[in-house]
């Protein structure tokens, strides 16, 4: 999709994971793996498919573990190439992203917010308009959901675009939530968004889930944002500002999302792309073999 208006994806990967502590005490709750890869590579390979030129990652400077991961390792190409390894030093390079070229790295030391996260990233977005991806979203699907998304965008959409989902009623207060007008085909047209609201002043059960296609003008209105729900400063608000000069819409995706910043999403995204891989379908068909047979007796204590 080179071309495309929107050239500019951020990543903010600052949060400290402690939902996943013990794991995530000494490996940032990016890296970890999600079968064989860390939840961030499905964020980078689907903002590469999206033909994204650039990716800038809005990091704390205590998860250093990210930017080793993300960036080139000449040192390990060489040496795994001297021990007759080339496959997997070029398995690596392809996924590895060159410094400056392509993926940069912005700092936020305080946690402020996602929209103070992604206020960190403006010095470094190319011109246009910008995507933002949650990498804890993880979206499975036959098309990377940036790709639709941005697809969606240059054919017939300006301003603020944000990717969502219909959740039950008891699920609003977890996400920004749109006040919905109108619906054609994948896209429905919003003149609100409200971030985590209880569910009795809810304005639809339209939730956003992390991708996002924001209008330039999103920067500005991020700078003077004051703090919102949680005493943060909320992308939400700053995207519901803008809707009276730039517009927003929602854009139902066709793949399916899973919720990694919790332990069931994780497991449940795990389960997902393991049934999609031949090698593991013997471990899951015991499993279930096994989970569907009678319980056993107890074995009594001696
Ligand atoms: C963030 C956003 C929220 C959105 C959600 C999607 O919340 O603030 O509007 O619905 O991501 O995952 P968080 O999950 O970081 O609390």
């Amino acid at each position: 999709m080179r071309g495309s208006k929107v050239r500019t994806a951020i990543f903010p990967v600052a949060g400290l994971g402690t939902r996943f502590l013990p794991a995530t005490k000494a490996t940032p709750k990016e890296l970890l793996p999600v079968i064989d890869r860390p939840l961030i590579q499905y964020a980078i390979d689907e903002a590469r498919d999206a033909g994204i030129e650039r990716m800038v990652f809005v990091n704390h400077p205590s998860k250093g573990a990210i930017q080793d991961y993300v960036l080139q390792n000449r040192t390990l190409s060489a040496l795994l190439r001297e021990r007759g390894k080339s496959s997997d030093a070029a398995m690596l390079e392809t996924l590895a992203l060159d410094r400056e070229e392509d993926a940069v790295f912005a700092e936020q030391a305080e946690p402020l917010g996602l929209g103070h996260a992604v206020l960190c990233a403006r010095p470094f977005v190319l011109d246009g308009p910008v995507a933002v991806i949650l990498p804890d979203d993880l979206i499975i699907g036959q098309q990377g959901c940036l790709s639709e998304m941005i697809a969606a965008y240059d054919a017939t959409t300006n301003g603020h675009l944000v990717a969502v989902m219909q959740v039950r009623p008891n699920e609003v207060s977890r996400y920004g939530i749109l006040s919905v007008t109108g619906r054609e085909g994948a896209m429905e047209t919003a003149n609100g968004m409200v971030e985590k609201p209880a569910p009795d002043v809810a304005p639809s059960r339209t939730a956003v889930v992390g991708r996002y296609v924001l209008d330039p003008s999103i920067f500005d209105a991020l700078e003077t944002q004051a703090p919102g729900a949680g005493g943060e400063i909320q992308l939400t608000d700053a995207i519901a500002r803008g809707i009276a000069s730039v517009g927003l819409a929602g854009f139902h995706f066709s793949g399916k999302r899973f919720d990694c910043g919790t332990k069931a999403g994780m497991l449940a995204a795990t389960l997902r792309l393991a049934s999609q891989r031949d090698e593991f379908s013997n471990v899951l068909d015991a499993f279930i073999a096994e989970a569907r047979s009678p319980a056993r007796e107890p074995v009594p204590a001696e």
